[in-house]
C-alpha cells in the first residue's frame, strides 16, 4: 500500500512540487558570535541572510506551513513529517512554490486554522551539501540547525556522518538539542493540544449529560487528533472525547502519542475517566504528559503514567 507521503508525492510530482529526504539536528546556541566564527573557520560558503515568516496551519497528517521571504515574490508551502528527536534525523518533505502567498494563506486559515506564526532571520551557509542555519528566532532566541539535503550531501549514511561530524566542529552538546520544531516551542506545545481539544469541545454530542468533553492527542508524527464525546439516548452507547480522539488517530494510520490534552466546558480540570487512561495507555507510555485545563489559562499538566499507575499492559499477556 502506498504511504500517505508517497501517495503527496505522486500527485505532487504532477505539479513539479520537489519531494526530498534531509538529515536534520537542532539546538540552542549559546554563543552565536562563536558559532558564526566556526563557520567561517569551516570554510562554508556564505549563503546571505534571509527574513522568514512561517505560518503553520492546522494538518490531520504530518506538518504544513506557508513561508514567505522578505524580498521574494511568490512564497512556498511546505508539508513535512518528523519524528520529534535529539539525534539528526530524516524527514521527508515537499516544498511547492506558490505564487500567491497571501492568497493560499486566506484559503488555508478559512479551511484548516492557523496554529502558530514563526519570524526569523536566518543566516544561511553551505558546506559540503549540509545547510548551515544559524537561526534568530523571534521570541525564542538563537539556534542552529544542520540539514543535510539528500542527495547533495551524499547517501544516507554519508549524509548522517557529516551531520556528526559538524556536531562535533560546534561542540554541540546534548542539553543543547532541540527535539521539536520553532512551531511548537512558540505555541508551547501544550497549547496547540490545549486548542484542538477546545475545537472538538464545541462540537461534541450530549445532548444527555450536557457534559461537552474534547481531546486531542499528539502523534508520532506531529499531527494532531481530535475527538469529542458523542453520546446516545441508549445511554451505555455513548463515547468519551478521548475515545474518539484515538479512533481518529488510528483511521489516519497511527499508533503511538506522545501528550494528551483534555477539555471539557463546565469544568476547569476533567480527568479522564478510569477506561479512557486505560485506552490513553495502550497508544502512550507511563510519562506521556496530559494537559488538562483550557486553551490560554492555567492548566494542570499530569502523566499517563500517575494517571493509571500499575496500568495493565502487554506485558500482562505474556503471563
Ligand atoms: N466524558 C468524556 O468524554 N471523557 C471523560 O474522560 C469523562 C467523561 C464524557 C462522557 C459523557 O458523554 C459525559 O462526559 C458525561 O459523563
Amino acid at each position: 500500500m502506498l504511504d500517505d507521503y508517497e501517495r503527496l508525492r505522486h500527485g505532487c510530482d504532477a505539479i513539479r512540487a520537489v519531494a526530498r529526504m534531509n538529515i536534520e539536528l537542532k539546538a540552542v546556541d549559546r554563543d552565536p558570535a562563536a558559532t558564526l566564527a566556526r563557520c567561517l573557520g569551516l570554510g562554508a560558503t556564505d549563503g546571505g541572510v534571509l527574513r522568514q515568516r512561517d505560518v503553520y496551519f492546522m494538518a490531520r497528517r504530518g506538518r504544513l506551513k506557508l513561508r514567505v521571504e522578505e524580498g521574494a515574490l511568490g512564497g512556498e508551502l511546505i508539508a513535512y513529517r518528523r519524528t520529534d528527536a535529539f539525534q539528526p534525523t530524516d524527514s521527508t518533505y515537499i516544498r511547492a512554490a506558490v505564487a500567491a502567498p497571501e492568497h493560499l494563506a486566506e484559503a488555508l486559515e478559512a479551511t484548516l486554522g492557523s496554529v502558530a506564526v514563526v519570524t526569523k532571520r536566518r543566516h544561511l551557509f553551505l558546506w559540503e551539501g549540509v545547510r548551515i542555519h544559524l537561526d534568530e528566532v523571534d521570541d525564542l532566541g538563537s539556534f542552529i540547525e544542520l540539514e543535510a539535503v539528500l542527495p547533495d550531501a551524499g547517501d544516507l549514511e554519508a549524509a548522517q556522518e557529516k551531520v556528526v561530524r559538524l556536531r562535533g566542529e560546534f561542540g554541540i552538546s546534548d542539553d543543547a538539542l532541540v527535539a521539536v520544531g520553532y512551531a511548537d516551542l512558540v505555541m508551547e506545545g501544550p497549547q496547540v493540544l490545549l486548542l484542538a481539544a477546545s475545537e472538538a469541545m464545541e462540537n461534541a454530542y450530549a445532548p444527555y449529560s450536557d457534559f461537552k468533553v474534547g481531546a486531542a492527542v499528539r502523534a508520532r508524527s506531529g499531527a494532531i487528533y481530535a475527538g469529542a464525546n458523542v453520546e446516545n439516548v441508549a445511554y451505555p452507547q455513548g463515547q468519551c472525547a478521548e475515545a474518539s480522539a484515538l479512533g481518529a488517530l488510528v483511521a489516519a494510520g497511527e499508533s503511538a502519542i506522545t501528550a494528551v490534552a483534555v477539555v471539557a466546558e463546565r469544568l476547569e480540570v476533567c480527568t479522564p475517566c478510569g477506561g479512557c487512561r486505560q485506552r490513553l495507555s495502550e497508544f502512550g507510555g507511563v510519562d506521556t504528559p496530559v494537559y488538562l485545563g483550557r486553551p490560554g489559562s492555567e492548566f494542570l499538566t499530569v502523566t499517563l503514567g500517575e494517571l493509571l499507575p500499575g496500568a495493565f499492559d502487554r506485558e500482562a499477556l505474556q503471563g
